[in-house]
């Protein structure tokens, strides 16, 4: 049995409190601009942010964080970007572990981590094991992430381990390799920063979430920002397929949202 209903082969439970939300954190570089510093200040200050949004999210009982830190193709940055960047992640796993368990937050960190210097690979491994006992919120990284490199990663790990179903694998066989394999897929996804794209982020598990984008940049986003996605969130008909009259009982023959296919 699957830890959690898959959008495309069941219904899922619908909270009004979004259970998941997902985070492209964009626009630290042209906050920064805006104030003639230099680009990693504005990383520096999206870090404050992130502290911020993690309070905010216990607060209003969500329960699972994913934040966009790192795409497969950031490294496309210029060296001395990708370093600085490196290093506030050292810095944040450093100094934040003991905060994060005083709030109840257990950290994952999702990715290729391979590519991540011995020093950072141990502190995240550390930083994940301190906090494995923590139930009030996972709060998930993903660092050198790309949707791609999941979907692939898990088909070659079914490859090693179900090789003799080659040709037959299905949903349900995909999904427990999946990078996020401990956590409900996203009911709610946020960009800051104006664009309207995904970037590689969480190809398979957004299937079906919601969307939300705003032009506030990342280091200017706050607990009142995320509430009005939130509120957004909350006047959204999720349908995952199945007519309006399905939902509101409008018409008397409308089937529960059972698969009907024949
Ligand atoms: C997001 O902000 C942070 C990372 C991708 C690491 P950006 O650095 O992409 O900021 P903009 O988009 O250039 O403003
Ligand atoms: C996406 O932002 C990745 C992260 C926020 C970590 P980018 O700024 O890298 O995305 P593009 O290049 O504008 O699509
Ligand atoms: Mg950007």
């Amino acid at each position: 049995m699957a830890l959690f209903k898959s959008a495309t082969r069941e219904v899922p439970e619908i909270r009004p409190v979004p259970r998941h939300i997902a985070i492209i954190m964009d626009g630290n570089g042209r906050w920064a601009k805006k104030r003639f510093l230099p680009r990693v200040a504005g990383h520096v200050k999206g870090v404050e942010t992130v502290r911020e949004i993690v309070r905010a999210c216990i607060n209003e009982g969500v329960e699972y964080l994913t934040l966009f830190a790192f795409s497969s193709e950031n490294w496309r940055r210029p060296a001395e970007e990708v370093g600085r960047l490196m290093q506030l992640f050292v810095s944040a796993l450093e100094n934040e572990v003991a905060k994060l368990t005083r709030n109840g937050v257990r950290l994952k960190v999702v990715g290729d981590l391979s590519r991540f210097d011995a020093r950072l690979q141990e502190l995240i491994h550390a930083a994940e094991t301190a906090t494995a006992e923590n139930a009030r919120l996972t709060l998930s990284i993903a660092a050198n992430y790309g949707g791609r490199w999941d979907i692939l990663q898990a088909m070659n790990q079914l490859a090693v381990t179900q090789p003799e179903k080659t040709g037959n694998w299905t949903e349900a066989d995909l999904e427990p390799c999946l990078a996020l394999n401990y956590a409900p897929e996203p009911d709610l996804f946020i960009r800051t920063g104006g664009e309207e794209r995904i970037s590689n982020f969480l190809l398979w598990q957004l299937a079906y979430t919601e969307f939300h984008f705003t032009e506030t940049l990342w280091p200017e986003f706050d607990a009142d920002a995320l509430k009005a996605a939130i509120v957004s969130y909350q006047k959204r008909e999720r349908r995952f397929g199945r007519t309006s009259e399905q939902l509101t009982g409008d018409v008397a023959s409308a089937q529960d949202g059972t698969d009907a296919r024949p």
